[in-house]
This record gives C-alpha cells, sequence and structure tokens, in this order.
C-alpha cells in the first residue's frame, strides 16, 4: 500500500490485535511514523508496524508535542499512523489535533476501527437495537472532570429509556444509578459491564441498576469498562423468541427481496 505523506488516525479497535481493519493494518504496517496510545492499544498490534518506522507511545506526550511530532515527519514527506483505541471518533480527542494540524496545513485522514461499545456488545451476545424493545442506542458518559451540557446530563438521556452505552463512567457508578433512577427506571433493569473488551484479561459483569455500584466495586472495577444498559442487555432474550425483526418476516417484502423502494 503506498501511503501518502499526511496523518492517518487509525481506529485499532477495542484490543484484540486482530479487530483492526483492514487498511489500518495495511497503513500500521507501511507508515514511516507510527504515534500509538500505548494504554489502550496492544503491543502486539503495534509490533506489526514495518522495520523502518519509528514506533513511539503517546502517553508522555501533550497535544503540541505529538502535532509536532507528527507535521515533522508530514513536512519531511513521511506518511504517519497516529493508532487511536477503539474508533478515532468517539472520546478519541481528535479534534484538537486536526485543528492544530489544519493550521500547519498538514494533511489528515480518519480511518474508522470497531469501538468498544460493540466489541462490548458483540462479548455479551446482545444485540442493541432489538424490535418492539428499543430502536435506539445512546453513546454517553458520566459528568466527571469533562463537563458535560446541561441537555445531556444523563438523568435527561435516560428519560428515552432506550439502550445507554456509557463511556468512560465505570469509577461513577453511584451517580450513573441515581440518574437513571430519577428519569424513572426499574432496579431491575438488565446491566451489562465488560472490562477490556477482547483483551486476554477481559472481565463480564452482569449486574441490575439497583446492584451496578455494588458489583462493579466487588470486581474492583474502576476503568477500561463499557457499561451497556437496558432491556436488550436482559440475558433471558436469547432464550424467548419474543422479538423478532420485520426485516426476515416470511410475509414482510422490501427493497432487496422484491426490488421495491424501502427503508429497511
Ligand atoms: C478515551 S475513551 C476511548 C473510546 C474509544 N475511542 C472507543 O471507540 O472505544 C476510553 C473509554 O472507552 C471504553 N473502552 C475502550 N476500550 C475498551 C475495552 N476494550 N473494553 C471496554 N471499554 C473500553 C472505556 O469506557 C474507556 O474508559
Amino acid at each position: 500500500m503506498e501511503l501518502k505523506p499526511r496523518v492517518y488516525m487509525v481506529g485499532a479497535g477495542p484490543g484484540d490485535p486482530d479487530l483492526i481493519t483492514v487498511k489500518g493494518q495495511n497503513i500500521l504496517m507501511n507508515a514511516d511514523l507510527v504515534l500509538y496510545a500505548d494504554s489502550l492499544v496492544s503491543e502486539q498490534l503495534i509490533s506489526r508496524a514495518g522495520s523502518h518506522a519509528r514506533v513511539l507511545p503517546s502517553s508522555g506526550m501533550d497535544l503540541e508535542q505529538m502535532v509536532e511530532v507528527m507535521a515533522e515527519a508530514v513536512l519531511a514527506g513521511n506518511s504517519v499512523a497516529r493508532v487511536h483505541t477503539g474508533d478515532p471518533a468517539v472520546y478519541g480527542a481528535i479534534l484538537e489535533q486536526m485543528v492544530l494540524l489544519k493550521q500547519r496545513g498538514i494533511p489528515y485522514e480518519i480511518v474508522p476501527g470497531v469501538s468498544s461499545v460493540f466489541a462490548a456488545a458483540a462479548v455479551l451476545g446482545a444485540e442493541l437495537t432489538v424490535p418492539d424493545l428499543t430502536q435506539t442506542v445512546i453513546l454517553t458518559r458520566a459528568e466527571g472532570r469533562t463537563p458535560v451540557p446541561e441537555r445531556e446530563k444523563l438523568r435527561a438521556l435516560a428519560s428515552h429509556h432506550c439502550t445507554v452505552a456509557l463511556f468512560l463512567s465505570a469509577a461513577l457508578a453511584e451517580q450513573v444509578v441515581k440518574e437513571f433512577t430519577e428519569a424513572g427506571w426499574s432496579k431491575d433493569t438488565p446491566v451489562a459491564v465488560v472490562q477490556r473488551a477482547t483483551w486476554p484479561d477481559q472481565t463480564i459483569v452482569r449486574t441490575t441498576l439497583g446492584r451496578l455500584d455494588r458489583d462493579l466495586r466487588q470486581a474492583g472495577i474502576r476503568m477500561h469498562a463499557m457499561i451497556l444498559a437496558g432491556w436488550a442487555l436482559d440475558p433471558g432474550l436469547v432464550d424467548r423468541d419474543e422479538h423478532r425483526s420485520r426485516l426476515y418476516d416470511k410475509s414482510f417484502t422490501h427493497g432487496c427481496r422484491t426490488g421495491l423502494a424501502a427503508d429497511d
């Protein structure tokens, strides 16, 4: 693969080195500089960088230092793989990098990856959008050091009673329970937590809203965890044939089967 002198912001996926996209891996294998989020991207994946590549962990650098090293490489005619965990577009702090790169006239391109929200759903064997139960997934976080706009407080979002995926929130479970309860969620609503989804030391905690805080404390889970809440996480759903989609219903015709226009 012929790379251009630019910054490729590549999603590494959730942890399992085989969950990077083919395009992302090709960029990683051919880039001249690899700058990666070392706390959440697997060393096994990074070891696929070319033998000619300069490989740098980003954890000790601030934003300006990262942009400086990437810009320097591109101005010298080199390609850069800036490797982010999961998908770069979700809590990836890429906007601030793009702003500074653009100011310096450095071209960049985003290559998507498998977000931890979908990796967690996969390891739980869950569909997040279950017919007749919920057709919406909210990706959000509890308010910690990073402020959350008033209209996006958990209580307001939870009022939709859909599936809610909480990033960066494992240490804030008490607050999550309070706000969801205030929004009218029952204490027996299923919640599933996956810590380090797809890593060899992955941990799964299946619980309920009422027991979430206690169970996370007991399991010692405070970081690197995805919290998925809502009735789509009911582990019993797979034993009950109650929620079929229309898509594969014998009596339902749609665009693919009949050539007629349809939106699903
Ligand atoms: C800075 S955000 C990055 C999210 C990432 N861009 C993504 O798409 O998954 C870090 C948070 O993502 C979640 N996360 C990332 N990787 C994870 C994994 N392998 N298992 C569970 N949660 C993960 C956790 O909530 C963690 O606190």
